[in-house]
């Protein structure tokens, strides 16, 4: 792994990395490597960070904790495939991701509202450093995902 790799690696824990690694090396086995567009998996992490808004916000720890680890991972994702994507713009999302897995273990929504909003500030904070602060990433207002419940199963 290339030292920036290691880097990446180590600052976003959980082993995200290795398992990119292991999807994208699959895809090549089968031929051409196919390279997702950046902008094509920050559309998966704003998926996610939508997701895990209302995971959170329904009590649905377990669904909180899955897209939080996808989170990471399409994070993580970006800045291996990216190399212009300063390292520090992405080592400063571990703070916020871990304090969020934190929220989220204790079940703790007061807390889990205040380290989302920190992320998001994140998200900002690259966009704006990389030229791109017409972005602006906020917490979302209204569930577009009708054909999924948020709510812990068995609950409404
Ligand atoms: C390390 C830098 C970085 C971080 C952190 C980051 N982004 Fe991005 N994001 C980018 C860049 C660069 C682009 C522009 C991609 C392009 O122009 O191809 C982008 C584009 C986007 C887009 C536009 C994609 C589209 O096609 O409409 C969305 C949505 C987005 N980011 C969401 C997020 C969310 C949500 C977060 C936080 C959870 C986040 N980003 C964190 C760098 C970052």
């Amino acid at each position: 792994m290339t030292h920036r790799g290691w880097i990446l690696g180590a600052v976003l824990a959980c082993a995200p990395v290795p398992l990119v690694v292991a999807e994208l090396g699959s895809v090549a086995a089968a031929g051409e490597q196919y390279v997702p567009q950046l902008g094509d998996i920050m559309n998966a992490a704003q998926t996610r960070h939508i997701k895990l808004y209302f995971a959170g916000k329904a009590q649905n720890w377990d669904l909180a904790d899955y897209e939080l680890q996808r989170l990471r991972t399409s994070l993580a994702e970006a800045a291996m495939l990216y190399e212009g994507i300063p390292v520090n713009n992405v080592t400063m999302m571990v703070e916020p991701l871990s304090a969020i897995e934190d929220a989220v273990r204790a079940k703790d929504s007061r807390r889990f509202a205040a380290t989302v909003a920190e992320l998001t500030e994140g998200c900002n904070t690259c966009h704006q450093s990389m030229n791109r602060s017409f972005i602006v990433i906020r917490p979302p207002t209204e569930q577009p995902f009708g054909d999924q419940s948020f709510a812990p199963p068995g609950k409404k």
